[in-house]
């Protein structure tokens, strides 16, 4: 929007987001208290960490999600991933909530890997790398432990036998003035992202399309990907299904904090789930902070937790209850502890998720091909069907 200091999309953000304001720019809802605790109580269990601590903070639609399970009716989880290098773990975020779903309610879970996307958006990605990413990013994502019966993954360049007759349906609906004005792409844009928001709206309408029944989609996701799916809302009632729900998360600051001045810098800016002990604790120990100039100073007046790259990863997942995350956050801002002393113990966390994940992560490469939907080699259809969502 001309005027905000900041922009929001897809394929780049910028300025330092006001998430409020951003809320209204996009017209989402706030994820206000009440709908949290209807949802822990439908659940039945308290709420994870990413959505009793606000990092998802918006939604569109959330009530027909919670209309659906109160009614025990089915629902459908639904997430993806551009694959262009390794993850990192505010990645996960979404999946991890996706889990959580898919747990407490038995919903099926469709996870998209957008390889066609990443090689259209970047020159120097080829093909051969982003469908290689892809295949390392799924194990990254299964890792996170979905039930294998009930999850299934649309690979783009390998599942558009499945994926192409809805894809056809959506993108007749689509005019070309809507992208440009929605994504603003310059008219130098390759055709093949002006057609891929069809491709990522095609797993919100596959349940339905396939059974024949309206049946509702939660997609966690980063506020970015929120105009894709404004464009798959809007056709989604004229094609006869029902519009996708969606819970926005903010993005996650960077272990640099926003201050990355040598793109050679780039890999110190997150904690990848491949990174080694020693890289990922310096990374750790390098990471930007809320803190004071001296320790005199923060001893004084304490740290802002708000700005802290270290503190951000403390919320997302690694602070194990409430009582610690209220500590750490009560600690920094007292100036009761340095920011040492909580970079070490977050490290300590840290490095055991990481050794945890890669074991993880081996477990399910044995699995993984036989969740991707695709067609079978001299067959005209998907080999194996997807699960039709429980109730
Ligand atoms: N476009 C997303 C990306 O670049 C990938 C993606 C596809 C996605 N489908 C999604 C993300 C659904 C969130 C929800 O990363």
């Amino acid at each position: 929007m001309p005027g905000e200091k900041f922009s929001v999309t897809p394929y780049e953000v910028k300025g330092q987001i006001d998430y409020d304001r951003l809320r209204v720019l996009f017209g989402t809802q706030d994820l206000t208290d009440e709908l949290r605790q209807e949802l822990a109580r439908l659940a039945g269990a308290p709420l994870p960490p990413l959505l009793s601590r606000g990092v998802y903070y918006s939604h569109r639609d959330l009530s027909q999600i919670l209309s659906a399970i109160a009614g025990k009716k089915p629902f459908f989880l639904y997430s993806g991933r551009g694959p262009s290098g390794p993850m990192h773990t505010a990645h996960l975020a979404p999946f991890e909530l996706c889990r959580w779903f898919q747990e407490r309610f038995g919903a099926s879970m469709y996870v998209q890997i957008t390889d066609d996307e990443k090689f259209w958006l970047r020159p120097q990605y080829t093909r051969e790398a982003t469908q290689q990413w892809g295949l390392e990013n799924l194990l990254d994502i299964l890792a996170v432990g979905f039930d294998p019966k009930r999850t299934r993954v649309f690979f783009d360049t390998r599942s558009i036998a499945t994926m192409y007759s809805l894809a056809v349906d959506v993108a007749k609906r689509i005019p070309y003035s809507t992208v440009k004005a929605v994504f603003g792409f310059p008219t130098s844009t390759n055709i093949g992202l002006v057609f891929y928001t069809a491709l990522q709206s095609v797993p919100c309408f596959y349940p339905s399309w396939r059974t024949g029944q309206p049946i509702p989609c939660l997609i966690p996701c980063g506020i970015d990907q929120d105009p894709h799916f404004r464009v798959t809302r809007d056709v989604a009632e004229p094609l006869g299904y029902p519009k996708p729900s969606l819970i926005h998360s903010q993005i996650l600051p960077g272990l640099l904090g926003g201050k990355m001045s040598s793109s050679g810098q780039e890999k110190d800016n997150a904690l990848y789930l491949n990174d080694r002990p020693e890289e990922a604790t310096r990374k750790l120990r390098n990471a930007f902070t809320g803190g004071r100039a001296t320790v005199e100073e923060q001893r004084r007046l304490g740290a802002t937790p708000e700005i802290c790259s270290v503190w951000a990863l403390w919320r997302s997942k690694f602070a194990r209850d409430e009582e610690e995350f209220q500590q750490v956050t009560a600690d920094c801002r007292s100036g009761a502890m340095l920011c040492g002393e909580c970079k070490a113990k977050l490290t300590e966390r840290v490095l055991p998720f990481l050794s945890e994940h890669a074991a993880r992560r081996e477990a399910v490469r044995p699995i993984a091909e036989s969740l991707i939907l695709e067609a079978a080699p001299g067959s005209t259809g998907p080999s194996g069907g997807p699960p039709i969502p429980a109730p």
